[in-house]
């Protein structure tokens, strides 16, 4: 039987094998990374210098395998993750990887790193994710190494809809480049939809990062190099959604409050993700039909039941980024909208605006596969877990506050909350999936006491660390600063504080409700007046959780607890910061906030 070698093979039709084997051959090769072909080459030199020699060589002497340093920043878990994957798949790549977080990380040893990979994702208004803050400034800053000799590869992850796109990724690999180091490969931004992209990226780093093909180096790898299913690696078990359906759905804010906050109990029927007081859940929503409507029938679309139910479901139809714009241009031409690509306007005009202002602003028939193309597909959102499965079993709660507010004269809903609040009932069904958050646990010992600062909705995982605590008896003391609107329209889980206060497994609440007089009293001013026992608890031993709002309640906790250090300790404003940072470097100031 005669076989048909294809022109793409990278064996030579002249080579001197039958053409069965050159076909054998090719298909081998055609998945090999280019570590394995070196390693391939080197062995096959090596048997030919003589096969006795080569098993003389005792197993220790091989040279090492090629260090991989793997930096992440990441703040969500999302970097950290794909660094995992990425250190799994260098290892079978015949790489030796050291994955480290950016908070651990000794500037010193980079220098010392021939290959380098950092995974880096932005935060508030284009800034580094907390954890990674302070080495993040130092690397920026005059004092950090050269790095002449190290290669390196950065990856970037982001949210389009943020003005500033990937700017720490962006940063770190101008910033590494203007260190000496040399770029291997080209940096790639990644939005929200970043798996297949960073599965791609991964696969391109390590061959770039690979090391030149000497015989003599790469035969040493042999021991190391299993071939690598890229495919595989990105596609984790526990990444796969599941359903659950809502047993209760309660607006915990009086009807005569300005705001809703629901809490949804989630059962998963004898599945529940197996999470930790910490963690949260990714809530995958789907859109408001009226909206989907709206842009159907801006588009020209209306009656395409397939768009409308991939509109629905699938793809985010608020966000308006200049990519999307860019599409926009690109699929319909609009000279208007070219106008503000062309003139550099697009990302000012998009703010505040959404993909309905996009089609209103600039009428243009769209067919359905553009309409979808010129979209990204619909992000999941995550949510913190506000329960402890040692006290609801197999339920997850959440609590979640209705995002609605006014731009440009046109009412927006936040998708997930929304969808929520409005769309779903008792008896509804919702696809989630566990974010594991090892960064905001619970201290190992139970001994130890908790100081927790959580207004509005950052208030659900203390929910979660109160139940565990009581659950296991925890011997040390729980102390929580709530804060909201109004004592009596918005205290949320109050009369559960009063039950957790009354069987010990909170020792003591301090509450601020903003507008309940003429001036503003926020959590971070309780924090300040009760600074003597904030103080005396943490010299204990306490360990200090923040969670909620990331833009201002964050920033402000911290610079009261500054403050209350510097008072209460007679401090210097640097000596007072220097010991918040402490708390931080030991791990016992954690922040989850968004
Ligand atoms: C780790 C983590 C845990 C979280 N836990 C919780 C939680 O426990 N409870 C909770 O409610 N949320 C939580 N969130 C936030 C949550 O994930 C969503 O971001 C939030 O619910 C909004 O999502 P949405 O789909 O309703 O709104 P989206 O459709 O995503 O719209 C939100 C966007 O609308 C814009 N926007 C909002 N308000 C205004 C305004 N007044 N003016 C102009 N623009 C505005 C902003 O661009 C904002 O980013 C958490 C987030 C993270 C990352
Ligand atoms: C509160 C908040 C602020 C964010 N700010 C930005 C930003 O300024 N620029 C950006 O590109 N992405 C921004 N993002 C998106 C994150 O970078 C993105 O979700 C990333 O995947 C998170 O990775 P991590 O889990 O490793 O932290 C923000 C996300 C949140 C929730």
């Amino acid at each position: 039987m005669s076989v048909l070698v294809p022109l793409s093979s990278l064996i030579p039709l002249s080579a001197p094998f039958a053409a069965d084997d050159i076909v054998g051959l090719d298909r081998i090769l055609a998945g090999s990374s280019a570590v394995q072909r070196a390693w391939l080459s080197g062995f096959l030199a090596g048997v030919d210098a003589g096969q006795a020699q080569a098993a003389a060589v005792p197993a220790g002497a091989a040279r090492p395998a090629e260090p991989l340093l793997i930096v992440y920043a990441s703040e969500s878990g999302n970097s950290e993750r794909l660094a995992g994957q990425l250190g799994k798949a260098a290892k079978k790549s015949g790489f030796k990887p050291r994955v480290v977080d950016f908070a651990d990380l000794d500037l010193g040893e980079l220098p010392k790193a021939r290959h380098l990979v950092v995974i880096a994702a932005t935060w508030g208004e284009g800034d580094p994710p907390a954890r990674a803050a302070t080495t993040y400034a130092a690397l920026m800053g005059d004092g950090a190494p050269r790095l002449e000799g190290v290669d390196f590869g950065v990856l970037a992850l982001g949210d389009m809809a943020y003005a500033e796109f990937c700017a720490v990724g962006r940063a770190l690999d101008l910033r590494l480049e203007a260190l000496g180091a040399r770029r291997a490969l080209d940096r790639v931004d990644l939005d929200l939809d970043f798996e297949a992209g960073a599965a791609s990226w991964t696969e391109q780093a390590l061959k770039a990062l690979a090391p030149a093909p000497s015989p003599d180096a790469v035969a040493a790898a042999a021991s190391n190099v299993v071939a690598v299913d890229f495919g595989r690696t990105g596609g984790d078990p526990s990444r796969t959604p599941v359903e659950a359906e809502v047993v209760d759905h309660v607006d915990l804010n009086s009807s005569r409050s300005d705001k809703e906050t629901i809490h949804v109990a989630l059962d998963f029927d004898g599945a529940a993700p197996l999470y930790e007081p910490g963690d949260s859940l990714e809530l995958f929503p789907s859109n408001d039909p009226q909206l989907v409507a709206e842009v159907l029938s801006a588009a020209g679309l209306s009656g395409d039941e397939a768009l409308r139910q991939a509109l629905t479901a699938e793809r985010d139809i608020s966000t308006l980024s200049p990519v999307t714009i860019e599409r926009f241009v690109a699929a319909t031409g609009h000279p208007d909208a070219r106008q503000l690509v062309d003139s550099g306007q697009a990302r000012a005009w998009s703010e505040g605006r959404h993909l309905i202002d996009l089609l209103a602003a600039f009428p243009a028939s769209l067919a359905a596969e553009q309409l979808r193309d010129i979209t990204r597909p619909l992000p999941p959102r995550a949510y913190s877990i506000a329960s402890s499965r040692k006290e609801v079993g197999d339920e997850a709660h959440l609590l979640i506050s209705a995002v609605r507010y006014e731009t440009h004269g046109r009412a927006r809903s936040g998708v997930a909350s929304t969808h929520v609040a409005d769309r779903v009932k008792r008896g509804a069904r919702l696809k989630v999936r566990l974010k594991p958050n090892r960064h905001f646990r619970l201290p190992a010992d139970p001994a130890t006491d908790i100081l927790m600062v959580g207004p509005g909705t950052g208030v659900a995982p203390f929910r979660a660390f109160v139940q565990e605590r009581r659950a296991v008896g925890a011997a040390g003391r729980s102390w929580l600063f709530f804060g909201d609107r109004r004592f009596t329209h918005d205290f949320l889980y109050q009369l559960e504080w009063q039950d957790a206060l009354d069987d010990g497994s909170l020792s003591r609440i301090d509450v601020a409700f903003s507008r309940d007089q003429p001036e503003k009293i926020y959590v971070q001013d309780r924090l300040y007046e009760q600074r003597r026992d904030v103080v005396d608890w943490l010299e204990g031993g306490a360990s200090f959780y923040v969670c909620g709002d990331g833009t201002a309640m964050a920033r402000d906790v911290r610079a009261s607890l500054v403050r209350a250090f510097a008072e209460v300790k007679a401090l210097t404003p640097d000596a007072a910061e220097a010991a918040v940072a402490q708390l931080e470097r030991d791990k016992r100031y954690l922040t989850d906030v968004y």
